[in-house]
């Protein structure tokens, strides 16, 4: 199916493994250019190289970069370029309940997935916003993705933790997912095709919603 995604130009908040790498392998598939941003300057710098080396008619830029930092939307913005499809994946939210997660860890994912995502948003849509008005008037779309559980390190690490302390036994985290509806995380591949359709001409009339993906979780009142 082409889905007119050619030729676009994509910023993606991650590096690899994860969620994002996914997105990002989905997004060149498809001959979209990349932008991508996270800490991890090796990671980034590894796929800079593989992914053209794939698809050759993709360019790949990477920037090394703490999204927490107070430069960091300005400095995304000066080397991002014209932004077509923004894809806001970066997040580190701490696990935990109220007494593990004090006010001293708070704030280092709430700055990145609340406000990181707002502010790299608003800096976008106003990019976007100079090519035509203002958003859906002007042909900018927002679609999010809820996802559920997906087979990621950062999924198993957070089951880890909760069969240490409620099972007492990280070894037993597979019993968690026993109890999902389809008895399955999401794989990388199946968030990333969902992930980047959205964002094509062949979903041209979606805007303004959020699709969920999550095994049935949420449906069947299952959550963790
Ligand atoms: N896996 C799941 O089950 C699941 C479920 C629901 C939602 N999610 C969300 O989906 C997203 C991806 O999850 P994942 O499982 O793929 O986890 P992951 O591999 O830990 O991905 C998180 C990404 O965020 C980047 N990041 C973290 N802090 C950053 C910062 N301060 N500045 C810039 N980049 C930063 C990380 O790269 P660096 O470390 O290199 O910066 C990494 O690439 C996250 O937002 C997560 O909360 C995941």
């Amino acid at each position: 199916m082409d889905l007119g995604l050619t030729g676009r130009r994509v910023l993606i908040t991650d590096a690899p493994p994860g969620i994002g790498e996914g997105l990002a392998r989905a997004f060149a598939e498809k001959g979209c250019d990349l932008h991508r941003v996270a800490r991890a300057g090796d990671h980034l710098a590894a796929l800079r190289e593989a992914l053209p080396a794939a698809h050759p008619a993709i360019a790949v830029t990477v920037q090394p970069l703490d999204l927490t930092e107070t430069v960091a939307i300005n400095a995304v913005m000066a080397a991002a370029g014209d932004v077509h499809i923004l894809v806001n994946n970066a997040g580190a939210i701490a696990n935990g309940n109220l007494a593990d997660v004090d006010e001293a860890r708070r704030p280092e994912g709430w700055e990145l997935k609340i406000f990181g995502d707002i502010n790299l948003r608003r800096a976008t849509e106003a990019r976007m916003k100079a090519h035509g008005g203002r958003s859906p008037d002007d042909g900018i779309r927002a679609v999010g993705v809820n996802r559920g559980p997906v087979d990621t390190d950062h999924f198993y690490a957070m089951l880890k933790q909760h069969a240490k302390s409620w099972l007492g036994d990280e070894a037993r985290c597979g019993e968690f997912v026993e109890r999902y509806p389809l008895k399955r995380p999401a794989t990388v591949h199946e968030i990333a095709d969902l992930g980047h359709f959205p964002a094509s001409d062949r979903s041209a009339d979606a805007t303004g919603t959020i699709v969920t993906v999550d095994d049935g979780i949420s449906s069947r009142h299952s959550i963790l």
